[in-house]
């Protein structure tokens, strides 16, 4: 079968595999679509995505596809399932696993960063972690289901109330995600900050967004304004303003990922003045379920934001961000009919 193998550091090779073989507790999954984002930049360079990668391996820990043979153990899932696969893998025993925070978890694996994942015609993925798309959700929407979960843990753990005024820094796909999120769980104000201003239009108009201002052509962001802000974008000057713009009682999210090494500057008698939480976000444990349903009730329309539908060939081009402005690419690999 064809497979796009990351080879080495920034080497992406077509290669002709073997179909994998299926464990007892595993399935194997004719892919259909395999999204691509951020972590998949990082791991192409050599740099640690939730995990090490580590080549030769097959990226794509963003997939759907349908399920074309299980192993003797599984009971959760049958051949012909339509399903999307949550990556991440928990060992189950260590401190971590064992207080309820399996993000943490101190041996995390990953399909499509630890062991093969879904830009490959059929991979296998351990039963507990793939889950049934409901009938009215599409193969391609369901490829980027992770993505979403993690959207949603960051959201799960600041306990949204509908009184709460939001702001979103960052308008690419994840600060995208959060607008339309954000008002799901009950939020009756969400504002967009960002940089692009079609993407600050189309957020207005198809996803209710309230305000949108464009930061590159100076328009002002009210400071202490927002009960809960989500810093999508993980530069210094919007961590920092994402400080600012918090009302008192504020909640701040920083999803967005800094460099390892990158500091921004806090005044930390604000956070005392205002007792503010800032709140990490890793990952997305226990999410799917949630994430099938925002995209199931029509809560959550992701389709706008899918721009871009590559073959293998473009992927490259993608890592090497020649594809110009991008909301969310997924790569073809059966498609529907998987
Ligand atoms: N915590 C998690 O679990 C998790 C999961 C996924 C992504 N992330 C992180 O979230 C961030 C956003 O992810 P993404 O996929 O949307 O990335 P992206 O690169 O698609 O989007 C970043 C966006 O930020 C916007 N931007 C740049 N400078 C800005 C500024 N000064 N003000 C406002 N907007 C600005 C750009 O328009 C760009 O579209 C990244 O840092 C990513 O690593 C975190
Ligand atoms: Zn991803
Ligand atoms: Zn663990």
């Amino acid at each position: 079968m064809e497979a796009l193998v990351l080879t080495g550091k920034k080497q992406l090779e077509l290669e002709d595999i073997d179909v994998p073989e299926v464990k007892p507790n595993e399935v194997l999954i004719h892919t259909a679509y395999a999204g691509i984002c951020g972590t998949d930049h990082a791991l192409y360079a050599g740099l640690p995505g939730s995990a090490d990668a580590v080549p030769p391996i097959v990226l794509g820990h963003e997939n759907s596809g349908v399920i074309a043979k299980v192993g003797d153990e599984v009971t959760n899932v049958k051949v012909g399932d339509r399903v999307s696969v949550d990556p991440n893998i928990y060992c189950g025993q260590c401190k971590y696993c064992h207080t309820a925070r399996p993000e943490l978890c101190e041996n995390l694996s990953a399909v499509g960063v630890t062991r093969n994942g879904g830009f490959e015609e059929y991979f296998t993925a351990p039963a507990t972690v793939v889950y049934q798309v409901p009938d009215n959700v599409d193969l391609k929407s369901a490829s980027i289901v992770e993505p979403i979960s993690c959207a949603v843990h960051g959201i799960k753990l600041l306990k949204p109330s509908p009184y709460q005024k939001a702001l979103v820094i960052g308008d690419g796909f994840m600060g995208e995600l959060f607008v339309q999120i954000l008002q799901a769980y009950g939020i009756h104000q969400v504002d967009l900050a960002g940089i692009v201003d079609e993407k600050l239009a189309m957020n207005k108009e198809l996803f209710n967004a309230k305000n949108t201002y464009n930061t590159a052509k100076g328009d002002k962001v009210p400071a202490n304004e927002y009960d809960m802000v989500i810093e999508a974008v993980g530069l210094p000057q919007t961590q920092e303003l994402a400080i600012e713009s918090s009302a008192r009682g504020g909640q701040v999210m920083m999803f967005g990922v800094g460099g390892p090494d990158a500091k921004f500057e806090m005044n930390t008698y604000e956070v005392f003045q205002k007792e503010l939480t800032i709140q990490g976000s890793f990952i997305n444990p226990n999410a799917f379920e949630d994430s099938l349903a925002l995209l199931s009730s029509g809560k959550l329309n992701v389709k706008p934001l899918m721009s871009h539908e590559l073959n293998y060939q473009q992927v490259d081009d993608f890592v090497n961000g020649k594809l110009g402005v991008v909301s969310k690419a997924v790569v073809k690999v059966a498609g529907e009919e998987a």
